[in-house]
Protein backbone atom coordinates (compact mmCIF):
# COMPACT_ATOMS: atom_id res chain seq x y z
CA UNK A 1 0.00 0.00 0.00
CA UNK A 2 2.91 2.30 0.95
CA UNK A 3 3.80 2.72 -2.73
CA UNK A 4 0.50 3.86 -3.83
CA UNK A 5 -0.59 5.64 -1.06
CA UNK A 6 0.81 9.63 -2.18
CA UNK A 7 -0.98 8.97 -5.25
CA UNK A 8 -4.21 7.53 -3.70
CA UNK A 9 -4.36 9.58 -0.77
CA UNK A 10 -2.46 12.89 -1.62
CA UNK A 11 -3.16 12.74 -5.28
CA UNK A 12 -6.80 11.53 -5.72
CA UNK A 13 -8.64 11.27 -2.51
CA UNK A 14 -7.68 14.87 -1.40
CA UNK A 15 -8.49 16.58 -4.50
CA UNK A 16 -11.68 14.31 -5.34
CA UNK A 17 -12.92 12.98 -2.02
CA UNK A 18 -12.06 14.78 0.85
CA UNK A 19 -12.01 18.25 -1.55
CA UNK A 20 -8.91 19.51 0.59
CA UNK A 21 -6.48 19.91 -2.07
CA UNK A 22 -2.82 18.46 -0.84
CA UNK A 23 -1.35 21.85 -1.70
CA UNK A 24 -3.51 23.48 1.47
CA UNK A 25 -1.68 20.69 3.32
CA UNK A 26 1.70 21.06 1.76
CA UNK A 27 1.28 25.09 3.12
CA UNK A 28 0.05 24.16 6.43
CA UNK A 29 3.76 22.20 6.59
CA UNK A 30 5.57 25.36 4.91
CA UNK A 31 4.16 27.89 6.96
CA UNK A 32 4.32 25.43 10.44
CA UNK A 33 7.58 23.40 10.18
CA UNK A 34 10.65 24.93 12.27
CA UNK A 35 14.03 24.07 12.30
CA UNK A 36 13.40 21.50 14.97
CA UNK A 37 10.63 19.36 14.17
CA UNK A 38 9.03 15.91 15.47
CA UNK A 39 6.52 14.29 12.76
CA UNK A 40 3.84 11.81 14.97
CA UNK A 41 2.86 9.02 12.31
CA UNK A 42 5.12 9.89 9.33
CA UNK A 43 3.41 7.29 6.73
CA UNK A 44 5.58 7.96 2.97
CA UNK A 45 6.98 11.27 4.32
CA UNK A 46 5.39 13.11 1.40
CA UNK A 47 4.69 15.77 3.38
CA UNK A 48 8.41 16.80 5.30
CA UNK A 49 9.73 15.88 1.29
CA UNK A 50 7.50 18.72 -0.41
CA UNK A 51 8.10 21.36 2.42
CA UNK A 52 10.94 20.37 4.25
CA UNK A 53 13.90 23.13 3.64
CA UNK A 54 17.92 23.48 4.12
CA UNK A 55 16.86 24.95 7.89
CA UNK A 56 15.60 21.84 8.43
CA UNK A 57 18.26 20.48 11.23
CA UNK A 58 16.59 18.28 13.90
CA UNK A 59 13.81 16.21 12.23
CA UNK A 60 12.88 13.15 14.32
CA UNK A 61 10.05 10.57 12.96
CA UNK A 62 7.57 8.95 14.93
CA UNK A 63 5.27 6.06 13.86
CA UNK A 64 3.95 2.61 15.10
CA UNK A 65 5.03 0.85 11.58
CA UNK A 66 8.45 0.06 10.85
CA UNK A 67 7.95 -0.13 7.09
CA UNK A 68 6.24 3.94 7.24
CA UNK A 69 9.27 4.53 9.02
CA UNK A 70 11.95 2.83 6.80
CA UNK A 71 10.35 4.29 4.12
CA UNK A 72 10.28 8.01 5.41
CA UNK A 73 13.84 7.83 6.86
CA UNK A 74 14.97 6.88 3.05
CA UNK A 75 12.90 9.37 1.44
CA UNK A 76 13.89 11.87 3.83
CA UNK A 77 17.69 10.93 4.12
CA UNK A 78 18.83 14.33 3.55
CA UNK A 79 17.40 15.64 6.73
CA UNK A 80 19.12 12.92 8.95
CA UNK A 81 16.29 11.83 10.65
CA UNK A 82 16.06 10.01 14.03
CA UNK A 83 13.27 7.15 13.73
CA UNK A 84 11.53 6.11 16.44
CA UNK A 85 8.74 2.89 16.45
CA UNK A 86 6.40 4.17 18.77
CA UNK A 87 2.41 3.98 19.98
CA UNK A 88 1.11 7.33 19.66
CA UNK A 89 -1.94 5.69 21.66
CA UNK A 90 0.72 4.78 24.95
CA UNK A 91 3.17 7.64 26.51
CA UNK A 92 6.12 7.78 24.28
CA UNK A 93 9.25 6.98 26.42
CA UNK A 94 11.87 8.83 24.49
CA UNK A 95 14.84 10.90 26.35
CA UNK A 96 14.75 13.34 23.68
CA UNK A 97 15.17 17.27 24.01
CA UNK A 98 12.08 19.58 22.79
CA UNK A 99 11.19 20.19 19.54
CA UNK A 100 9.84 23.49 18.24
CA UNK A 101 7.04 21.55 16.09
CA UNK A 102 5.55 18.79 15.91
CA UNK A 103 3.01 17.14 12.87
CA UNK A 104 0.59 15.31 13.32
CA UNK A 105 -1.16 14.56 10.09
CA UNK A 106 -4.13 12.37 8.77
CA UNK A 107 -3.16 10.27 12.13
CA UNK A 108 -6.40 10.96 14.29
CA UNK A 109 -8.84 9.35 12.17
CA UNK A 110 -7.32 6.48 11.84
CA UNK A 111 -7.38 6.24 15.80
CA UNK A 112 -9.52 3.85 17.85
CA UNK A 113 -12.15 6.00 19.99
CA UNK A 114 -13.61 9.23 20.95
CA UNK A 115 -11.72 12.48 19.75
CA UNK A 116 -11.10 12.40 23.71
CA UNK A 117 -9.54 9.43 23.32
CA UNK A 118 -7.96 10.13 20.61
CA UNK A 119 -6.42 12.81 21.54
CA UNK A 120 -4.60 11.49 24.20
CA UNK A 121 -2.18 11.21 21.61
CA UNK A 122 -1.85 14.50 22.13
CA UNK A 123 -1.25 14.51 25.85
CA UNK A 124 1.73 12.20 24.75
CA UNK A 125 3.22 14.72 22.05
CA UNK A 126 3.21 17.42 24.59
CA UNK A 127 5.85 16.94 27.29
CA UNK A 128 8.20 16.73 24.06
CA UNK A 129 7.26 20.27 23.34
CA UNK A 130 9.27 23.23 24.37
CA UNK A 131 7.80 26.11 25.31
CA UNK A 132 6.44 28.01 22.42
CA UNK A 133 6.03 25.22 20.06
CA UNK A 134 2.95 24.60 18.06
CA UNK A 135 1.52 21.51 17.01
CA UNK A 136 -0.16 21.37 13.66
CA UNK A 137 -1.59 18.68 11.36
CA UNK A 138 -5.29 17.68 9.51
CA UNK A 139 -7.67 15.15 9.94
CA UNK A 140 -10.51 13.89 7.93
CA UNK A 141 -13.77 14.33 9.68
CA UNK A 142 -16.46 12.09 9.89
CA UNK A 143 -19.57 13.96 10.98
CA UNK A 144 -20.67 17.98 10.45
CA UNK A 145 -19.40 18.05 7.08
CA UNK A 146 -21.08 17.36 3.35
CA UNK A 147 -19.40 14.95 1.90
CA UNK A 148 -19.74 13.87 -1.54
CA UNK A 149 -20.41 10.52 -3.41
CA UNK A 150 -16.84 10.13 -3.59
CA UNK A 151 -16.02 10.82 -0.17
CA UNK A 152 -19.48 8.87 1.18
CA UNK A 153 -18.08 5.53 -0.38
CA UNK A 154 -14.44 6.13 0.92
CA UNK A 155 -15.68 6.57 4.39
CA UNK A 156 -18.19 3.45 4.65
CA UNK A 157 -15.38 1.50 3.18
CA UNK A 158 -12.80 2.45 5.25
CA UNK A 159 -14.78 2.81 8.09
CA UNK A 160 -15.84 -1.13 7.47
CA UNK A 161 -12.46 -1.97 7.38
CA UNK A 162 -11.18 -0.29 10.40
CA UNK A 163 -8.55 1.45 8.26
CA UNK A 164 -10.63 4.96 9.53
CA UNK A 165 -12.34 5.29 12.95
CA UNK A 166 -13.73 8.25 12.30
CA UNK A 167 -17.45 8.34 12.50
CA UNK A 168 -17.85 10.85 15.51
CA UNK A 169 -15.26 12.86 14.85
CA UNK A 170 -16.50 16.43 14.28
CA UNK A 171 -14.95 19.95 14.46
CA UNK A 172 -16.16 21.31 17.46
CA UNK A 173 -15.08 18.07 19.44
CA UNK A 174 -11.56 18.61 18.27
CA UNK A 175 -11.70 22.08 18.80
CA UNK A 176 -12.39 21.78 21.89
CA UNK A 177 -10.04 19.41 23.11
CA UNK A 178 -7.28 21.52 21.65
CA UNK A 179 -8.20 24.28 23.77
CA UNK A 180 -8.16 22.08 27.18
CA UNK A 181 -4.71 21.88 26.26
CA UNK A 182 -3.30 25.10 24.35
CA UNK A 183 -3.84 28.58 24.36
CA UNK A 184 -3.59 29.14 20.95
CA UNK A 185 -5.28 27.11 18.88
CA UNK A 186 -6.57 27.89 14.71
CA UNK A 187 -8.62 25.45 13.30
CA UNK A 188 -10.63 25.21 9.93
CA UNK A 189 -12.42 23.23 7.77
CA UNK A 190 -11.87 22.55 4.09
CA UNK A 191 -14.24 19.97 2.85
CA UNK A 192 -14.34 16.81 4.85
CA UNK A 193 -10.63 17.90 6.17
CA UNK A 194 -9.99 20.12 9.50
CA UNK A 195 -6.66 21.51 9.83
CA UNK A 196 -5.50 22.64 12.54
CA UNK A 197 -2.73 24.55 14.65
CA UNK A 198 -2.41 24.76 18.26
CA UNK A 199 0.78 26.91 20.26
C1 LIG B 1 -2.99 7.79 7.11
S1 LIG B 1 -1.29 7.67 7.53
C2 LIG B 1 -0.77 9.37 7.41
C3 LIG B 1 0.68 9.50 7.10
C4 LIG B 1 1.22 10.90 6.89
N1 LIG B 1 1.13 11.70 8.09
C5 LIG B 1 0.50 11.58 5.75
O1 LIG B 1 -0.35 12.43 5.99
O2 LIG B 1 0.80 11.24 4.60
C6 LIG B 1 -1.31 7.42 9.28
C7 LIG B 1 0.05 7.13 9.86
O3 LIG B 1 -0.06 7.06 11.27
C8 LIG B 1 0.56 5.88 11.73
N2 LIG B 1 -0.13 5.46 12.96
C9 LIG B 1 -1.40 5.01 13.07
N3 LIG B 1 -1.69 4.72 14.35
C10 LIG B 1 -0.58 4.99 15.06
C11 LIG B 1 -0.25 4.91 16.44
N4 LIG B 1 -1.13 4.45 17.34
N5 LIG B 1 0.99 5.28 16.84
C12 LIG B 1 1.89 5.73 15.93
N6 LIG B 1 1.64 5.84 14.61
C13 LIG B 1 0.41 5.48 14.18
C14 LIG B 1 0.44 4.89 10.59
O4 LIG B 1 1.37 3.85 10.67
C15 LIG B 1 0.64 5.80 9.39
O5 LIG B 1 2.00 5.96 9.09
Amino acid sequence: MLSIYDVLVHGLSNRFAWRCPTRRLVSLYCTGLSANHLEAGVGTGFFLDRAGGAELNRLVLLDINRHCLERAGRRLARFRPSLYQVNLLAPIKLDLAPFSSVGLTYVLHCLPGTMGEKLKVVDHLRPLMGKRAALFGATILGRGMAPNRAARALLDLYNAKGVFNNREDDIASLSEGLKQRFDEVEIRREGCVALFRAA
